[in-house]
């Protein structure tokens, strides 16, 4: 039902993409050309990416930290999703300097101008909840997998997929290829990570955490405010509820 944890390798291996090698010409090229309701509305979920993906990659951490005394397997699929959660900030960083043309010389000013774009709520739980909970993860004040049902399930799980779907979407017309093209490869990489999560709490049987997931998920997939279509939020939560019954079936079959 889920991968061996000795498998992880050989996936994260056989999906490893380059960041830097996508070309942007003709997403520069066109950029400008989009109308402007839809370029804002691309504005608000390129801008949320970039600070949303710098903000796990930075405070995923402490979850390999805790995990290498659990677990030294568990702590390496760690840094391996660690590793592509630097490659998806360098992704949204390229493509805030050289499609959004965000101002600043430098990663972190081109954070701060994406956070300009970006609705308070998703700011809020990305800079404030999620350095919270690593805080806490490090400080041994919360368990590993309070963290992961928040950072897998909730942040990954309900407000990356449904951004994802949205931008996903939008671009389904090839008005910036080079986008479109880096999404598909961070997609792939969030199932994979979600995938682990879920793997996490039900492997420590602790579907508790689950339960209030689909209200969890609906309230924090509300962060992007219209940016994200009702028909791509009904699409995350058909996600989690499926997830949720891979979780249950799990657990069915280990109690059995
Ligand atoms: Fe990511
Ligand atoms: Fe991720």
């Amino acid at each position: 039902m889920f991968p061996r944890l000795s498998a992880y390798s050989q996936i994260v291996a056989r999906l490893q993409w380059n960041p830097a090698a996508i070309d942007f010409t003709a997403d520069a090229r066109a950029w400008p050309t989009l109308p402007d309701a839809r370029r804002r509305r691309l504005t608000t979920l390129l801008a949320g990416f970039r600070v949303a993906e710098d903000a796990v990659a930075q405070h995923l951490v402490p979850f390999a930290d805790v995990a290498e005394d659990l677990d030294s397997m568990q702590m390496w699929i760690f840094f391996l999703q660690r590793r592509d959660e630097d490659r998806h900030a360098l992704f949204f960083d390229r493509v805030s300097a050289e499609v959004l043309r965000l101002p600043g010389g430098t990663p972190a000013e081109r954070r701060a101008a994406a956070s300009a774009h970006v609705p308070p709520a998703l700011l809020e739980l990305f800079d404030v909840r999620l350095p919270a909970l690593a805080a806490d993860l490090a400080a041994g004040r919360a368990e590993l997998l309070d963290g992961i049902a928040l950072y897998h399930m909730v942040l990954e799980g309900a407000v990356f997929t449904a951004g994802q779907r949205a931008l996903l979407d939008d671009l389904a017309d090839g008005a910036l290829p080079g986008v479109r093209a880096g999404l598909e490869h961070v997609e792939l990489d969030e199932r994979w990570h979600i995938g682990f999560g879920l793997r996490c709490l039900t492997g420590a049987r602790a579907p508790n955490l689950l339960d209030d997931l689909p209200a969890r998920a609906a309230e924090a997939a509300a962060v992007w405010g219209d940016a994200v279509p009702d028909v791509n939020r009904d699409q995350m939560m058909e996600m989690c509820r499926r997830r949720l019954s891979i979780a249950g079936a799990a657990l069915a079959r280990t109690a059995a």
